[in-house]
């Protein structure tokens, strides 16, 4: 059966730089709503043009562009054996969404670990964000600098900071995952599916709790 992980937490808390690692580590797919979107935003498509107006604002993509768009991503090959999900599902619609999906392709959400850090933490983490341009690979200017500054280790492809990582949107984006995303916590644990991951540790611990987490699931 395929192995499905959602990492619920809020923005900067790490689920990116860690969904890269699990996914590498466990040879699941990683599969990142942001990134889908902007993708969509570099290729000019018909959805990032949609989708730019929501994120610009820190507000949610709705629900039915969204599940489509993921839908379609657990559909490939590479999700057969499942998938590290990060930043999907993000509202009680999205996870409703995400089981009957699921249940189709022979899986359910497996565990879910919650990562939390406290909120200056968070607006630090994100201030200092440097992501490549070809593959999203995840640095910090401070925490996780490139080799080279400017430049991605990996593929050598540039390094940006993203346009929603401004002070006010990200402040919105911290309110939105308080008010829609949040109450999946509440969900998950109900399910007994959630795991507490303290993220305001350095990223290797961080790393480690997480996989001795997925070894007990
Ligand atoms: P998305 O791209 O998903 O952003 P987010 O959830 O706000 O999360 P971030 O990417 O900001 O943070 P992260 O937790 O991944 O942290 P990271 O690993 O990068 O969504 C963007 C927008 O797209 C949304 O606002 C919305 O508009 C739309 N969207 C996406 N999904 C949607 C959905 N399902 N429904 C509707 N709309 C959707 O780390 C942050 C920084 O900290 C990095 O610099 C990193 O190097 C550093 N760092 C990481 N871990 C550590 C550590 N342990 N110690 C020190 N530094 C660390």
């Amino acid at each position: 059966m395929a192995t499905f992980i959602v990492l619920l937490g809020p923005p900067g808390a790490g689920k990116g730089t860690q969904a890269e690692i699990l996914a590498e580590k466990t040879g699941l797919a990683h599969v990142s709503s942001g990134d889908l979107f902007r993708e969509n935003l570099k290729q000019r498509t018909e959805l990032g043009k949609i989708a730019r107006a929501y994120m610009d604002k820190g507000e949610l993509v709705p629900d039915d562009i969204t599940i489509r768009m993921i839908q379609e991503r657990l559909s490939k090959p590479d999700c057969a054996r499942g998938a590290v999900l990060d930043g999907f599902p993000r509202t009680p619609a999205q996870a409703e969404a995400l089981e009957t999906m699921l249940a189709v392709f022979g899986g359910r959400v497996d565990v879910v670990p919650h990562i939390t850090a406290p909120g200056a933490e968070l607006v630090q983490r994100i201030s200092g964000r440097w992501t490549c341009a070809a593959e999203g690979h995840i640095y910090h200017e401070k925490f996780n600098p490139p080799k080279q500054p400017g430049i991605c280790d990996i593929d050598g492809s540039a390094l940006y900071q993203r346009d929603d990582d401004r002070a006010d949107t990200v402040a919105r984006r911290i309110q939105v995952y308080s008010e829609q995303t949040a109450p999946l916590v509440k969900h998950y644990r109900e399910m007994g599916r959630l795991v507490e991951i303290d993220g305001a540790q350095p990223v290797e611990r961080v790393t480690a709790a997480l996989l001795s987490t997925l070894r007990k699931a």
